[in-house]
């Protein structure tokens, strides 16, 4: 058994404790109870006290008597407290425990970059458009003339969903009708976001990775409003006003002509690993916004026209930041995200 000083000691802090947690009457008067109720905790000490010896008597007599003392100042000064309603009834919670500088982590690099991506098309004057990630067979492929039987949808290795007609998105192309049919024209939008292809994975390729999409519908919009929108992005991102695209004629079902731009390596003069020493590197598809799509909006082809592009966030990311390996972006070690704070 502990000493007479040292239990005092001990109900004294138990004490403490307890009436700080307070928050109801009830709560109060049980601990009232329990520790000045007739057989209460205080009681079974003075008890205690009563046997001790002279010396005994004289140490833990004033401690015994203090405690009596806080134990009655605290309970009035709680109940005025619980009365007046200045304690919570809730449950305390600290929330300014957490300073930032007790957090581990940092952003991730696709944060930094979309958010960076993002400033750039806004300061354009382009707005965010949004979309699903779980999406439905029409704004995947057939609003974007791509209908069933079209041999275009092998290009995409879909995840199909087991609700019939729903996947999910393989390009952020998706947003294309939605914004079409949602906003006003003019309309200049873009969308950064999850894509899904049903792909294996290695140091290049994985089953999800980032896209965005950039529209721009007005009247009297050419090819050149998309070269010149583009290669202003790249320059901004890059910081060189000097970095020059190329193109290239490529094929979507959703766009005619359709492209495909190139921009030069921004990490060399001579040709590097990064642009197998070609010193360009293919970014960018897209083109003029197919006729069918415009109509399918409920857009006429015949006094408006527009541009598309959707390029690989994930794989611009990993060419500014210079990661080597996609499966660094989603496989979590903290080491390497380390290096985006
Ligand atoms: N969505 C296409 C893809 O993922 C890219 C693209 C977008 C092409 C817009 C043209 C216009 O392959």
């Amino acid at each position: 058994m502990n000493t007479l000083q040292e239990q005092i000691i001990t109900q004294t802090a138990l004490w403490q404790q307890a009436i700080a947690c307070v928050n109801t009457h009830h709560q109060l008067e049980e601990l009232r109870i329990k520790f000045i109720g007739k057989k209460g905790i205080l009681q079974a000490l003075f008890d205690q006290l009563g046997e001790c010896s002279v010396d005994q008597k004289r140490l833990c007599g004033p401690l015994l008597n203090g405690f009596k003392k806080e134990c009655e100042a605290a309970l009035k000064e709680k109940k005025i407290a619980l009365a007046t309603n200045s304690v919570s009834t809730q449950t305390t919670f600290d929330v300014t425990a957490y300073t930032p500088e007790q957090l581990e982590g940092s952003l991730h690099p696709y944060s930094h970059f979309i958010t960076e991506v993002q400033n750039i098309f806004l300061s354009m004057g382009f707005e965010l458009l949004d979309g699903p990630e779980v999406e439905t067979d029409y704004h995947n492929f057939t609003a974007l003339n791509i209908p069933g039987d079209h041999p275009a949808r092998d290009m995409y290795d879909t995840f199909w969903l087991n609700t019939p007609s729903m996947l999910m998105r393989t390009h952020t192309s998706t947003v294309q009708m939605r914004a079409m049919k949602e906003k006003k024209l003019p309309l200049a939008g873009i969308c950064t976001g999850r894509v899904f292809r049903h792909e294996a994975v290695d140091a290049s390729h994985d089953h999800t990775f980032f896209q965005c999409e950039g529209i721009l519908i007005d009247k009297n919009v050419t090819l050149a409003h998309l070269f010149g929108v583009i290669k202003e992005f790249l320059q901004a991102l890059f910081g060189s006003d000097s970095l020059a695209i190329r193109t290239r004629p490529g094929f979507f079902p959703f766009v005619e002509p359709g492209v495909e731009i190139d921009m030069q390596c921004p990490f060399c003069t001579t040709g590097c690993s990064t642009c197998k020493k070609t010193r360009w590197i293919e970014v960018f598809p897209g083109g003029m916004i197919h006729p069918n799509v415009l109509e399918e909006a409920g857009i006429d082809p015949t006094v408006y026209s527009g541009f598309a592009f959707g390029f690989g966030l994930t794989r611009l990311a990993m060419l500014r930041y210079g990661i080597k390996d996609i499966r660094m972006l989603s496989n979590g070690k903290v080491k390497f995200l380390k290096n985006f704070t």
